[in-house]
């Protein structure tokens, strides 16, 4: 048979078994047969080698064409399998938005963060900022600026995580007044609530993280009145508009004179009860003005400002607030201890 003859017949039948390769296999398997190593085409050029050189241009020009017109249309074909591959795969993945979703199990604000929320909500209503502090504190901001030098004795009832011989944990969000002096001159009017750490054994009142919310007001002219007044205000915001505030003396080496702050008990109103061990009053913060030493500490000439500080326990106010009275539940996370708070 003449070459040409032979090419066209084998371009022919190729092309009915191209058009009638309904996969992406099926073709692969025609491509090998005609263009394979041993395909028809390729034997065909293998062939050429034993032509005469004056034939072989010209054999060679026919064979060449056939081979590009096959490999285009396997290209082509491949093309058009892959589209509809794609269109047969598109038609059964159709989402059916009418099917019925699954339920998730829906969680909900942690009591904790219910708290502070509220407890922000309160103190910027009446003008302060939020600050952000460090967990990772040096000695000099958890202690030494707070009048709390190396060897004093208060030292020892925060029991302290170290991580190096000057680097911590923070024990108290107390800090935080440091870093906010430092960077600001009065007015300043801030709270810090965060997290701190001290090594406790967990128990139901103990865990060695907890959280704290630090309050700081430095001014001119600011008194033991404002204080009382500020905190007043909070614990009637807070626990109700009954809510009565006393004053009592303590110590603490950031402040003086110090005092710690209780409020009439939220369960029995002060009448006496299991919560308040029958005395009508429970223990909110720890407060005082600010030690002169702590203003001089941070830059700020105690001769023209004052101010006073507060810490509370956020975790106790949890407690107080929802008769929680193992601090271990607040921690533990148990969904059907937190689905109560919806
Ligand atoms: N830092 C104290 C503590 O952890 C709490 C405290 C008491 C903070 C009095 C204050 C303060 O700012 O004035 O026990």
């Amino acid at each position: 048979m003449e070459l040409k003859t032979e090419v066209e017949k084998i371009i022919r039948e190729f092309d009915s078994q191209a058009l009638a390769a309904e996969t992406v296999d099926a073709l692969n398997a025609v491509r090998i047969r005609y263009l394979g190593k041993s395909g028809e085409l390729t034997l065909i050029l293998k062939g050429m080698r034993d032509l005469q050189p004056e034939e072989r241009a010209a054999a060679g020009k026919i064979v060449n064409a056939a081979r590009v017109r096959l490999e285009d249309c396997i290209t082509e074909s491949e093309r058009r399998l892959q589209r509809l591959a794609l269109d047969a795969r598109l038609k059964t993945e159709v989402i059916d938005i009418s099917i019925p979703s699954k339920k998730l199990p829906r969680g909900a604000v942690h009591p904790q963060t219910l708290v502070r929320n509220q407890i922000i909500e309160i103190f910027t209503g009446m003008g302060f900022t939020v600050e952000d502090g460090r967990e990772v504190e040096t000695d000099y901001y958890n202690f030494e600026a707070l009048n709390l030098p190396p060897d004093h004795p208060a030292r020892e009832t925060q029991d302290t995580f170290y991580i190096t011989e000057n680097i911590l944990l923070r024990t108290q969000t107390s800090t935080t007044q440091i870093r906010a002096m430092e960077k600001q001159q009065p007015p300043i009017k801030m709270i810090n609530p965060g997290r701190v750490y001290r090594s406790d054994e967990i128990d139901a009142t103990h865990s060695p993280m907890f959280h704290q919310v630090e309050g700081l007001v430095v001014d001119k002219n600011i008194t033991m009145c404002d204080l009382k007044g500020v905190l007043d205000a909070f614990a009637k915001r807070f626990f109700g508009s009954d809510t009565k505030t006393r004053l009592r003396p303590s110590h603490f080496p950031f402040t003086e004179p110090s005092i710690e702050v209780d409020a009439t008990c939220s369960q029995c109103g002060g009448a006496g009860c299991r919560v308040c061990k029958g005395t009508g009053w429970l223990e909110i913060l720890g407060a005082g003005m600010v030690n002169i030493k702590v203003l001089s500490n941070c830059g700020i000439d105690p001769k023209i400002y004052s101010g006073f500080a507060f810490g509370l326990g956020l975790d106790r106010m949890t407690n107080i607030k929802y008769g929680i009275t193992d601090l271990r539940v607040v921690f533990e996370n148990d969904i059907r201890f937190l689905k109560q708070f919806r």
